[in-house]
């Protein structure tokens, strides 16, 4: 256990070197100076934690060494930018566009499950090991399945929704995408129909020519007070994944947390299809055009 504690302070101590996948050494000088009280201090701290992670309103209660170990990688891979105390604030989020993710509310929007719920493991797998195209958080690949779950563990630590069980929900059952989206004369007048239900369900924020600029978009904030900017659509890579599958789950869940709200029961499946069909009919072959 003192190995551990050791580790961690010395971990604090050194977060301000460069960023990069190694930037975290063992530190053994560091280690000799810090004194016995300090020590005490922190063994009576992590005693503290291990017995409110554990009584945690009688749900899930979580793992304490891999709360520890999900620590250790958070604090080498992403603490930069998702900062020491998970609000998001790290030493590199002033220079960041969308902010990184704040973990004190609980509101991810990458999810397979309902609008408002929190996101299975599965979810967060997914947006670790895949990162999210076109914004700061990168693809974290070379991160281990232990090494995956416990940071997992360790980012649940922040909010006090995971702790809920009304806060999770099973993901949504899809169908899966009709057969005429790889038919060019059948997708164009899919596409006719969908350009409409866009121009009537989604063209207030992102435009008419889905490019993110809707008339609606100037006004629009997120539950962490910033702009929320709707995105462009004809992008080739979206943070919710390139395949028209990826849209339709956008809609089913929405995006916790922003003006992007569900779909779910305002448009047949059928219509949303459509939606689909259009998006990827005026789709840009690469990056957006500045
Ligand atoms: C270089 C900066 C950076 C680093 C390092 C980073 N992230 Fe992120 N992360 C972001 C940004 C920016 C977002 C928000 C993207 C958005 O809002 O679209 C984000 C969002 C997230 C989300 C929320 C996704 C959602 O559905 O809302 C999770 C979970 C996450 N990061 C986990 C991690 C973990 C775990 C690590 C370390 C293994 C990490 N991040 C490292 C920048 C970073
Ligand atoms: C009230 C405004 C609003 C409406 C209406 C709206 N959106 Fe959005 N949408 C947003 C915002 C804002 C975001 C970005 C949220 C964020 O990450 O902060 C977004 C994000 C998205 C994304 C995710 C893109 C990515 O990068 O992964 C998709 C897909 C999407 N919208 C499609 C649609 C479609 C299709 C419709 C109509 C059926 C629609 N939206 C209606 C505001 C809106």
């Amino acid at each position: 256990m003192a190995g551990t504690i050791t580790h961690a302070s010395s971990l604090c101590g050194s977060s301000r070197t460069a960023f990069g996948k190694n930037r975290m050494v063992t530190r053994p000088a560091l280690r000799d100076e810090l004194d016995v009280r300090f020590l005490a201090t922190s063994a009576f701290a992590l005693l503290a934690l291990a017995s409110a992670l554990s009584a945690a309103d009688g749900f899930a209660p979580m793992d304490f060494n891999l709360y520890m170990q999900g620590r250790y990688v958070y604090e080498r891979n992403c603490i930069v930018c998702h900062g020491p105390r998970g609000d998001g604030n790290g030493e590199l989020s002033p220079t960041l566009k969308p902010k990184p993710r704040s973990f004190r509310e609980g509101m991810f929007k990458f999810r397979s499950t309902p609008l408002g719920m929190l996101p299975t493991d599965d979810d967060l797998r997914h947006t670790i090991r895949s990162g999210l195209s076109g914004t700061a958080m990168g693809m974290f690949s070379q991160l281990s399945t232990d090494e995956i779950d416990a940071v997992i563990t360790y980012v649940k630590s922040f909010s006090r929704r995971w702790r809920k069980p009304e806060n999770h929900a099973e993901p949504i059952q899809f169908a899966s995408a009709p057969d005429w989206l790889k038919e060019p004369a059948a997708l164009k007048n899919h596409a006719a129909a969908g350009q409409k239900l866009f121009a009537v369900n989604c063209a207030a924020c992102h435009g008419e020519k889905a490019d993110g600029k809707g008339p609606a978009a100037i006004t629009l904030k997120d539950i962490w007070g910033i702009p929320a900017a709707p995105s462009d659509l004809r992008q080739s890579h979206l943070r919710c994944g390139d395949a028209p599958a990826d849209i339709f789950r956008v809609l089913a869940t929405g995006l916790n947390g922003t003006p992007m709200v569900s779909f779910d029961s305002t448009l047949t499946a059928d219509q949303r299809w459509d939606i689909i069909a259009y998006i990827f009919s005026i789709r840009m072959p690469s990056g957006p055009v500045l």
